[in-house]
């Protein structure tokens, strides 16, 4: 078992590592929260089928009743229509303050679950349980919850911690193989941060079998640093921005192709790059370090270019929700491991833009 505390004075928690944790959750949730009689399992339509009845069983076996409340997988279903069914299925399920409410899935479901348990009945205890690479090491972590709106991603959301993170890293081996590189994205963005030695570990990894082999000890070293990072800037308005490196453009690219060519990590991978490009340009970067980037995100398949005029990223860009005022933060390495926030002004921005 691996673990890694989050310690947030009363809202502190712990990230539970482990293979086959699933089956034995029933009696970890109990414990955690004794006073809990009801559970709502919010799932989707791809992961739900698979493990939503394995947890149940062993909520069940120890006097949990148990609703599980499927909606059909995809970003698209991140809204306020989905959320208000969800309500729904909550209030009809008699949820009460002192029962629980599980997100089973990937980072759709923790951030809809998450808005879901932090505003019904005006907060319920909340359980993430994270089925995909991206949600262990980065959505399930540090209470950022919301669901998306026509004009944007995210804009309706809250800051709210879960009560614990139980991982079982087996749940990846049914994750589809585009969606594991997906995830390592993320994985990749925290060596560059923060991480050299988990960088060169990525490096020596040769294929998806010795990643998923290793992924337990990758899942708690990410899990780690974003602990840490929270620590210090639980509302985001300082370190916790170095977790954006990458995501500025790479938002820009998902946004450009109306978020059904690239996914979010595809977009990440191709936003580190281009961006670590101009910044070596610029001399901010250390000379070398794009192309090692580009290097290791290929090795798994992560696109590491796109076809966008810099008029598209600004365009795109204009309307990020990070842009405050008149500029933005940008998140730029001096080398593998070492990353700093640089604030640019809006006017200053093709500078970091490719295409000039
Ligand atoms: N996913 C970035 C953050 O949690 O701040």
């Amino acid at each position: 078992m691996r673990n890694v505390h989050v310690d947030l004075g009363l809202k502190s928690y712990e990230i539970e590592i482990e293979r086959g944790l699933l089956p034995r959750l029933g009696r970890k949730i109990k414990t955690l929260l004794p006073k809990a009689e009801k559970a709502a399992v919010i799932t989707d339509s791809n992961v739900g089928p698979l493990y939503a009845s394995v947890l149940k069983k062993s909520l069940e076996k120890e006097g949990i009743a148990v609703t599980v409340l499927t909606f059909k997988a995809g970003e698209e279903s991140k809204n306020l229509q989905t959320l208000g069914t969800l309500y729904d299925g909550l209030a009809e399920a008699g949820l009460t303050r002192s029962d629980a409410v599980i997100a089973l899935g990937g980072g759709v479901t923790g951030d809809m679950g998450g808005l879901a348990a932090a505003t019904f009945l005006r907060g319920v205890a909340f359980i993430q349980i994270p089925s995909s690479l991206l949600a262990t090491v980065d959505s399930s972590v540090g209470g950022k919850v919301a669901v998306d709106l026509p004009s944007g991603k995210n804009l309706v959301g809250a800051f709210y911690q879960p009560k614990a993170v139980y991982i079982d890293p087996d749940l990846l081996k049914t994750l589809p193989v585009r969606y594991l590189h997906d995830g390592l994205a993320e994985v990749i963005k925290y060596g560059c941060i923060r991480d050299r030695d988990l960088f060169v570990t990525l490096e020596n990894i040769q294929n998806d079998a010795e990643l998923l082999n290793r992924a337990d000890e990758i899942i708690e070293t990410c899990c780690n640093i974003k602990a840490r990072i929270v620590e210090q800037d639980e509302f985001d308005n300082g370190e916790r921005m170095l977790l954006n490196f990458g995501h500025t453009l790479g938002h820009a690219v998902e946004k450009t192709f109306h978020f059904d060519r690239y996914s979010h990590g595809e977009g990440v991978s191709i936003g580190m790059v281009l961006l670590t490009r101009q910044s070596e340009k610029l001399g901010l970067t250390e000379y070398g370090t794009a192309d090692r980037i580009a290097a290791l995100l290929q090795k798994f398949q992560l696109p590491v270019n796109v076809k966008m005029r810099q008029d598209d990223f600004l365009r795109a860009i204009a309307l990020d929700k990070k842009k405050r005022g008149s500029s933005l933060t940008l998140i730029l390495l001096k080398k593998i491991g070492d990353s700093f926030l640089q604030k640019v002004a809006f006017s200053n921005l093709p500078d970091f833009l490719p295409g000039k």
